[in-house]
């Protein structure tokens, strides 16, 4: 099987003084990537940063955690070069911000960067399942995007289950509302890579609760490869 579990902290819900610091404190509490998420005021009534900021970011960390670029914005063709450049490893946009996701992964591709590709709550992953052989990680949205802290929509699991089944080794990511109480669900269904900000950087013991969400994971994973 080529998926394992990843743990990918969500740093919106950290102090956003010491972004740096925090990145390298998920780091060293064992976070497998990093999930940053870009929001443009537009495509979700929220704003975040942009590529300066992942830029900063990409200094002060070093080259080795993985940059999972969660693009919540309405053009994302713009921000593809100036992401790559900044330093960025994968670019994961929404399918409902583009008219040509096809040439969209070709542009990701050629930046250098990994591709993954996002649908929100009311988009059916029938809409993703064309491209899914072309892309390296499906997200499942599993609030609607914008906020961190939000509740966990269960209902979303059926698509994540789909994906599985449909597309055994595929980078499957859930993200929004994920946490100890709501991992199980998201492990069932399939998913590998999970994003989690509030329970994560609001635990007093992040540590902890990164292990927690990787075994369960990777529990779930073995018992799949079993049952095959
Ligand atoms: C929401 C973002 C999420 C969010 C997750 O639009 O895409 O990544 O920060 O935060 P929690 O885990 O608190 O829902
Ligand atoms: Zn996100």
């Amino acid at each position: 099987m080529a998926y394992s579990a990843k743990i990918g902290p969500s740093i919106l819900s950290s102090d956003l003084a010491c972004l740096g610091l925090e990145c390298v404190r998920m780091m060293g509490c064992g976070a497998d990537y990093l999930h940053l998420d870009v929001m443009d005021g537009h495509f979700v009534p929220n704003l975040t940063f942009g590529h300066p900021m992942v830029e900063s970011l990409r200094k002060s960390v070093g080259p080795d955690p993985f940059f999972d670029m969660h693009m919540m914005v309405s053009r994302p063709e713009q921000w593809v070069k100036p992401m790559a450049a900044a330093g960025a490893n994968q670019y994961t946009f929404h399918i409902e911000s583009t008219t040509n996701p096809g040439n969209l992964i070709k542009e990701i591709r050629e930046s250098g960067m990994k591709v993954g590709l996002a649908i929100k709550p009311g988009t059916t992953v029938e809409e993703l399942a064309p491209w899914a052989n072309q892309i390296d990680m499906a997200l499942v949205m599993t609030v609607e995007p914008g906020f961190g802290g939000q509740k966990f929509m269960e209902d979303m699991m059926p698509k994540v289950s789909w994906l599985r089944s449909q597309f055994p080794s595929l980078d499957i990511e859930v993200d929004g509302g994920v946490g100890p109480d709501t991992i199980h669900k998201c492990a069932e269904a399939g998913a590998n890579m999970i994003v989690s900000g509030s329970a994560v950087i609001g635990s007093d013991d992040p540590r902890s609760v990164i292990s927690l969400l990787r075994t369960v994971v990777a529990e779930a994973i073995q018992k799949r490869s079993l049952d095959r």
